[in-house]
């Protein structure tokens, strides 16, 4: 059996609030094989994001165990810690977190340019934008590439996130309720991309309060109580 892209083990995490500990994660363990697909479907609340986050190297867990590809998350360098987060994870935002000064292309092609010295950059930037322009076609924006967010439909926004968590072909596609501000048959058309991607090899993880959604996943969990179940 090949190694597994991300094992978490007994995550914990409490948020403190004023005088009480709100013990949002209590025990949460996964572990995601490379080309899987899985949902995890929780209430409002239950933790979802929270998870999403210690997964992607956004937040750190109180305590347990993250290996990310081998790698433990918690002897990672900063730098190091840095690198992956940018190159390895591709993070898909509820709310698309798009920057409205930019375009659709330059947005795509942003987090190519992070991490990258001045002279690297100039050498690869060709090569970068045009891969961007790729993937904006395969999702159906070959038309949007100037358009700043706001010129854009919230389905095409999503799309433009989509694009731009995976510029860095990243190891580990992480959505969080990728179509919860879509209308059900937007919502529909991005699970279809999410799976075409699934299907080509990328793996994901996807956090949702919706289990007809979560249908497209290949192993659907269910995170309740702080515990995956
Ligand atoms: N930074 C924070 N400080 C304090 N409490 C927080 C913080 N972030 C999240 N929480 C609390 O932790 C709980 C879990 O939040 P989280 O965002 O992970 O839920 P979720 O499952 O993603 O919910 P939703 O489906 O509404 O997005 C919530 O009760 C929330 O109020
Ligand atoms: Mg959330």
């Amino acid at each position: 059996m090949s190694e597994p892209v991300i094992d978490a083990r007994g995550l914990h995490k409490s948020y403190r609030m004023g005088r009480v500990d709100l013990h949002v994660l209590r025990g949460v363990s996964l572990s995601v094989g490379p080309g899987e697909f899985v949902a995890v479907v929780g209430a409002s609340g239950s933790g979802k994001s929270t998870l999403l986050h210690i997964i992607g190297l956004l937040d750190e867990q109180d305590r347990g165990g993250l290996v990310l590809n081998g790698d433990d998350a918690a002897k990672l360098s900063r730098r190091r810690r840095n690198r992956i987060r940018c190159r390895d994870i591709g993070f898909i935002f509820q709310f698309y977190h798009l920057l409205g000064e930019l375009n659709v292309l330059e947005n795509v092609v942003l987090p190519a340019k992070v991490d990258c010295p001045a002279i690297g950059w100039l050498g690869r930037r060709r090569r970068i934008r045009a891969q961007a322009v790729e993937l904006l076609e395969r999702l159906g924006l070959k038309d949007r590439l100037r358009h700043r967010p706001k010129e854009l439909s919230g389905g095409e926004r999503q799309r433009v996130a989509i694009a731009r968590a995976l510029i860095n072909s990243p190891k580990i596609l992480l959505a969080d309720e990728p179509t919860g501000n879509l209308d059900s048959k937007t919502g529909r058309q991005i699970m279809e991309l999410l799976k075409t991607f699934n299907q080509a090899g990328q793996t994901i993880v996807m956090v949702t309060h919706d289990t007809d959604l979560a249908a497209a996943a290949t192993r659907v969990l269910h995170l309740r109580d702080g515990r995956l179940k």
